[in-house]
């Protein structure tokens, strides 16, 4: 028997181990604090979860409920003021700055260069992911926010057009409630009617008045005869949706298009993550279409995830084979076709993808090429977070105290506008 034989062995144990034993000593542990807990946020949450585990990494999940994001911010605050920050967590748009102002940011910039970020994302993109030139983020998706979603069937019995324009929003609302359906889903949280108040303001006053009134803040424009007709057909909206609208989750509201109970929403394609999670196909059991006269415009919104600055090389790796792993192609893929979206990184195959995100990455493309990509206020692309709430706040109170006039509503804009 070759007397080296025993030698090879061991020579062979020895480096599998030393494999498995480096494996392990590079594998750490992420926490992730998130807010996607709906069903399509779920499955598309599972699959960065996955995407971290096939990199022998630990997830540790810390998801706090309720859409929009503001809950999960809150809780985010009080663990980071406390000193414990979780590795990572769903931060996106100008509160990176100031996020990252704070120190309390880890620099992926490494990856960012390795992996040729700069090459592979749009310019506007990855401006917002850098913190004075070092990307402090990893883009996962592009939201599109001027969405309308309807129910054909629904609209069909009630011998409704889905609608392109205000007039044949309020035409279409019209015959859905003579028909004894509920308009339009919507759940009364501050961010779902600052959902439909923007998607108003960008398809009734158009990209230059969206940007001047909700982007830069502008007194005049806050205070115009342009702003005057916005509230006034944005409050017109809330007379086609239901008593029990008040507090009702986002994902809640889909459903009841999904099931025929209602109409349409207005609400960002986080809700086409809804239908396809309910098994629902475009084109048949729902339809998708910008919202009323948004065609030639989209509203941008981009969820990402921000590191912070953890102890131990295990859990730096981590973060980094993490950060590394969202804008793969693979993960692009399959988050976004859960989450509803469309893939951030550029140049991806979308053959897998339906015809609702088809239409989004070519409306993307389009505005970006035409000026027409502006960033949600809604969902904190825009503006400094305090005065995101502000605002919002003001738009709520419109909404829900029929008392207020729309003068004092601009009034109240004019003066949030300056929060700090
Ligand atoms: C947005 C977020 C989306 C989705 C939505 C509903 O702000 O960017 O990913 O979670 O809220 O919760």
């Amino acid at each position: 028997m070759n007397k080296s034989r025993p030698k090879l062995a061991r020579a062979l144990l020895a480096a599998a181990a030393t494999t498995v034993l480096a494996g392990a000593a590079q594998a750490g542990e992420v926490e992730v604090l998130h807010y996607w807990t709906s069903g399509g946020e779920a499955k598309a949450a599972a699959a960065l979860k996955a995407t971290l585990q096939a990199k022998g990494h630990t997830w540790r999940d810390f998801a706090v409920a309720g859409g929009g994001g503001d809950s999960a911010m809150t809780v985010l605050k009080s663990r980071v003021v406390s000193g414990n920050a979780p590795a990572a967590a769903q931060i996106k748009g100008p509160s990176l700055q100031e996020w990252a102002a704070e120190g309390v940011l880890a620099s992926i910039d490494d990856v960012a260069k390795a992996e040729k970020w700069d090459s592979l994302l749009p310019r506007p993109i990855s401006d917002v992911m850098k913190y004075k030139g070092s990307y402090i983020a990893a883009p996962l998706n592009v939201h599109r926010v001027n969405w309308l979603y309807a129910n054909p069937e629904v609209f069909r019995k009630a011998g409704a057009k889905v609608p392109g324009n205000w007039d044949e929003f309020f035409a279409a609302a019209e015959a859905l409630k003579k028909a004894g359906v509920i308009p339009v889903a919507h759940g009364g949280q501050n961010w779902q009617d600052f959902t439909v108040f923007e998607s108003v303001a960008l398809g009734l006053g158009g990209v230059d008045f969206y940007r001047k009134a909700l982007v830069q803040l502008d007194p005049a424009a806050l205070n115009g005869a342009t702003m005057e007709k916005v509230l006034t057909t944005f409050r017109r909206v809330k007379a086609y949706t239901d008593k029990n609208a008040p507090g009702r989750d986002w994902n809640l509201a889909t459903g009841m298009v999904v099931k025929g109970e209602a109409g349409m929403q207005i609400m960002g394609d986080w809700a086409k993550g809804e239908f396809v999670a309910a098994g629902k196909q475009p084109g048949k059991d729902f339809v998708c279409v910008a919202a009323p006269g948004s065609a030639s415009a989209f509203t941008f919104n981009v969820d990402s995830l921000a590191m912070f600055k953890v102890k131990g090389e295990d859990k730096v790796k981590a973060q980094k084979d993490l950060a590394a792993a969202v804008m793969s192609p693979q993960f692009q893929e399959t988050f976004n076709l859960n989450k509803g979206s469309i893939p951030v990184r550029m140049n991806m195959d979308l053959s897998k993808f339906d015809d609702c995100a088809k239409a989004s990455a070519k409306d993307f493309a389009a505005s970006a090429q035409a000026g027409t990509l502006v960033p949600s206020i809604a969902h904190g692309m825009a503006v400094p977070a305090a005065v995101e709430g502000a605002i919002k706040d003001v738009i709520s109170q419109f909404w829900n105290n029929e008392r207020m006039t729309a003068k004092d509503a601009m009034t109240r804009l004019v003066s949030a506008a300056k929060a700090s």
